[in-house]
């Protein structure tokens, strides 16, 4: 098992493969797009299978591959595969917009995938076109139907509620009351593109305004709820929600096949669970999405031994902090992190 220099047990690195993708969601990217990073300077999946294999010796048993939208790199279902060969690895997730899922939700699994989470902001078709700069609700819920068809299990979906943007976050309750799916609203976070353009376009960056902390995202699903004759939520004890790696807190409606949860980065933080690191698109090892700390592994996998990439790991947990000074900035976007 690896600690961090606070005691906290390391064992779940999330792997961003690519920090380009096939929507422009206005928290993430702005509207003109973002300069890709060349391939150059991108990891090569034999680079991060080597990555992932020294670190698993470090006691990390969990992956996640991010990006950007890690689908729409080519190959990745054999990279899952050559990673799922790892010994000592446990699990593999994928976070996903869900568009290519139909494509590819099968092979994914076949390919030992564990489970994948979705991130999908609305279920209203014109504010998900909005939301994403273009994107058709229906093929992400295609991607969502895929993946509960070939069995993945549990399915999450991941919601950024951004006040100003008016979701309705009751239809997403009503959903998981249906479909055995896992919501999960999480608060707007003033990272990367947020902060420099922020939801509404260039009117100006992450704002107070639009964070809605979690207690009253539940609050007011709750309220939301009570007015269509549902509810009460009800919250659900840690250890009877969905397996998983992180912070949620779920509830669900009775007799519901689903939960609702809240991630609250902000208003809650849970630093003192951190379990983390961060693989980004372009070979660093960030120990917290909250600070450009940054660790670079890409030179060592390209020309040094294992020995000196086990000392980059090595560095980049004794880097984690307890807890970021401040929880928003960070000069890199969200794509090239991985959230
Ligand atoms: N605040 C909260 N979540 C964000 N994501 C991207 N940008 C932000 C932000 N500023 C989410 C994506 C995806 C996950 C990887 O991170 O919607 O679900
Ligand atoms: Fe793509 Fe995800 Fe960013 Fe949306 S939030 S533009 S789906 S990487």
């Amino acid at each position: 098992m690896a600690h961090d220099s606070h005691g906290r047990t390391i064992d779940y690195l999330r792997i961003s493969v690519t920090d380009r993708c096939n929507l422009r969601c206005v928290y993430c990217m702005p509207p003109e797009g973002v300069e890709w990073k060349s391939w150059e300077d991108i990891l090569t999946f034999e680079e991060i299978e080597r990555f992932a294999s020294i670190a698993v010796k470090h006691g990390i048993g969990k992956i996640r591959l991010t990006g950007g939208e890690p689908l729409v790199r080519k190959g990745l279902v054999d990279h899952v595969r050559r990673l799922k060969a790892i010994t000592g690895l446990e699990s593999i997730a994928l976070t996903t917009n869900a568009i290519l899922l139909p494509k590819y939700a099968e092979q994914l699994r076949d390919a030992g995938l564990s489970r994948v989470n979705i991130s999908l902001d609305s279920l209203d078709a014109d504010v998900y076109e909005k939301m994403t700069r273009g994107g058709r609700l229906q093929d992400a819920l295609d991607g969502l139907d895929a993946a509960l068809a070939v069995g993945f299990k549990p399915v999450k979906l991941n919601v950024v509620v951004v006040r100003s943007l008016e979701q309705d976050l009751a239809a997403f309750a009503k959903l998981a009351n249906e479909r055995p799916i896992h919501v999960r609203f999480i608060e707007y976070m003033p990272v990367g593109e947020a902060v420099a353009v922020g939801a509404r376009g260039h009117q100006g960056a992450w704002t107070e305004a639009d964070h809605m902390p979690a207690d009253e995202i539940i609050e007011g699903l709750d309220r939301a709820l009570a007015a269509q004759g549902l509810g009460p939520l009800e919250a659900v004890h840690k250890g009877d929600g969905p397996e998983g790696w992180g912070p949620a807190r779920y509830f669900t409606l009775p007799g519901a096949v689903g939960t609702v949860g809240v991630i609250s980065p902000l208003s809650r933080h849970f630093c003192g669970e951190c379990n983390r690191l961060r693989l980004t698109a372009d070979g660093r090892v960030r120990p917290c999405l909250f600070s450009d700390t940054e660790f670079d592994a890409r030179n060592v996998l390209r020309e040094g031994t294992d020995q000196e990439v086990s000392e980059v790991i090595l560095a980049a947990l004794a880097g984690k902090p307890e807890a970021p000074e401040q929880r928003r900035g960070t000069t890199r976007r969200m794509s090239q992190i991985g959230g």
